[in-house]
């Protein structure tokens, strides 16, 4: 018997998947269940219950289980899809397509059948074009399917401009449009400190610089480390996403989202600004590009239309 009513199914006992179990337990959100292959099972439920163990210390009351049976998903508000093979160094996030495809299928049929209702967040790679493919499949609306890219490369680009800087990352406001991949488009026309212009606060090289440093920040650490992706700073941007579904805050976070016409975007998941709420994915904003914003955006469609061919 569950100490929460609320709960939260993590498809994938990864490291983000562990991750996540951790952040929801810290802030004593959710029951928790962790939805892997059987031969995974073992080693996760270790995993939960050195994680449960946090309630005496933290004062929390979290259930985590772990199973390879999806029966057990009934009923969670929110599903976080983690599952899938990270890339290995030397690997783009697109070299993960076919393998990866054949996952997010199993698991969109499944989550499809045993929680019908549930806010899906995706963190599969390459995350853009597996949310086509869940949606695809599951026949979920697009309100209930969003994946994990700006919340997490604008936090990129926020930590940099505030390394740089020297000001705190709170006071860092800013956007990531476009595809989680290298072409993604950090907007440095709307990032301020504070609501200070960053082009007055840096030089013009320094702003360069650490644009390419936001596009290639999955990329940095997972050279560094040498095995696996970056699972800590994904974890807490879901959890941006998850605490907006949760608490309706009417977050404006840009994720992969089906766009219809917005940007010039047709059926397509791209990243772009847009509202999270108690009704899922509430809306895309519609702000003005400049002709160069415009022209990067679409060459990031090319690319996950190029993607979806390959699928095809
Ligand atoms: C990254 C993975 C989650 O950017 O795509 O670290």
């Amino acid at each position: 018997m569950s100490l929460q009513s609320r709960k939260i199914a993590l498809v994938g006992g990864g490291q983000i998947g562990i991750a996540l179990a951790l952040m929801i337990t810290q802030k004593d959100h959710a029951e928790v269940v962790i939805v892997d292959l059987p031969g995974m099972v073992d080693p996760i439920k270790g995993k939960a219950l050195d994680i449960m163990a946090l309630r005496p210390h933290a004062g929390v009351d979290v259930e985590i289980t772990a199973t390879s049976d999806y029966a057990e998903i009934a009923d969670a508000e929110v599903v976080i899809i983690t599952a899938g093979i990270p890339r290995k160094a030397g690997m783009s996030r697109n070299d993960l397509l076919e393998i990866n495809k054949g996952v997010i299928e199993s698991v969109a049929k499944q989550v499809a059948e045993h929680a019908p209702n549930a806010f899906v967040v995706l963190s599969t790679n390459p995350v853009d074009t597996m949310c086509q493919i869940f949606h695809k499949t599951s026949g979920f609306p697009k309100e209930r399917v969003i994946g994990l890219s700006g919340a997490l490369d604008s936090g990129r680009f926020r930590l940099f401009i505030a390394m740089e800087t020297r000001f705190s990352a709170k006071d860092v406001s800013c956007m990531v449009m476009g595809g989680h991949g290298p072409a993604m488009i950090p907007l440095t026309r709307t990032a301020t400190v504070g609501g200070i212009p960053i082009q007055t606060l840096l030089s013009e090289e320094k702003i360069e610089e650490i644009v390419d440093r936001t596009r290639h920040a999955g990329t940095e650490i997972v050279q560094l480390l040498g095995h696996g992706s970056a699972y800590i700073s994904p974890a807490s941007a879901i959890m941006e996403m998850v605490e907006a579904y949760l608490y309706d805050k009417k977050r404006l976070i840009s994720s992969s989202v089906l766009c219809e016409g917005e940007y010039g975007i047709d059926d397509c998941f791209i990243g772009v600004p847009c509202v999270i709420g108690s009704g899922g994915m509430e809306r895309i904003v519609e702000m003005e590009l400049t002709e160069g914003e415009q022209t990067q955006l679409q060459h990031n469609y090319e690319i996950l239309q190029e993607n979806l061919e390959k699928l095809e």
